[in-house]
């Protein structure tokens, strides 16, 4: 059997400071192969590369989420440049806009974005991509970026014509947890558009706990509901959407 791959998690989180270990175990029970650990600020980020080297399951990605572009140090982009230097950091990110909550200012959101992709194309890493309510913005940054980034879409949703948009631009798409949720009836006809080779899955843990753990802590193991629930949608044997997953996984973040 194929190893699942959850490619997008927050285990650097305040939430799993008590029982990591266990965490990581049932992951282990569940199936789960390699977790990509995803920073979100200059600490969090640290804390990813630091949990990456102790636990061989897990993977980093440094950088920082549009919630906290108001907060970065002057020094953030050679801090992020320095934590990529380890061999476990696969990818620069999450990094984006978020619109919808606007924690921080719209203009600083999109100058540590600018910075953070020129940073991933300096060091040729792919990018982990958080958009909110702000899809068209954020397209028209990556767009300008020359030549083309590769990097995913974590927690897709959007419309048609925004996943058309994201596919042009080489990116792969991810889905997380909202995808069995009863009133996603969208998000399941969205999936059917995305190419098979193109697709990944996340938990985003510790948000977003897929059915029927909904509105519990999410953890890396309990993305095999979500496994199930795409493989179900997409009418694919679990094992052929395993394989899958996980070459397009490889592809992007380890080849
Ligand atoms: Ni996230």
């Amino acid at each position: 059997m194929a190893r699942l791959i959850d490619t997008h998690a927050h285990l650097n989180s305040r939430q799993f400071r008590e029982d990591l270990e266990q965490v990581l175990a049932r992951a282990r029970s569940a199936g789960v192969g390699m977790i990509i650990n995803v920073g979100s600020d200059e600490s969090d980020s640290e804390r990813a590369v630091m949990q990456s080297e102790e636990y061989p399951q897990l993977w980093a990605a440094v950088g920082i989420h549009p919630h906290f572009a108001a907060t970065v140090s002057p020094s953030f982009r050679n801090k992020l440049a320095s934590l990529a230097t380890n061999r476990r950091v696969l990818a620069i990110g999450e990094m984006g806009l978020d619109f919808y909550r606007e924690l921080s200012p719209r203009h600083l959101q999109e100058e540590v974005f600018r910075e953070q992709l020129e940073l991933a194309a300096e060091l040729k890493k792919p990018v982990i991509i958080h958009s909110r309510e702000a899809h068209a913005e954020t397209l028209q940054v990556l767009r300008e970026m020359r030549p083309p980034q590769s990097g995913v879409a974590h927690c897709f949703s959007g419309s048609p014509k925004e996943l058309a948009a994201f596919l042009e631009l080489g990116f792969y798409i991810s889905i997380a947890g909202p995808v069995t949720y009863p009133r996603s009836q969208e998000l399941r006809l969205l999936l059917k558009e995305i190419p098979a080779d193109r697709l990944l899955l996340e938990t985003d843990a510790p948000y977003l706990a897929p059915l029927p753990y909904r509105g519990k802590r999410n953890e890396p193991a309990f993305i095999k509901k979500t496994y199930e629930q795409v493989a179900l949608t997409l009418e694919m044997e679990p094992e052929a959407l395993a394989r899958q997953v996980q070459a397009n996984a490889v592809r992007l973040f380890w080849a």
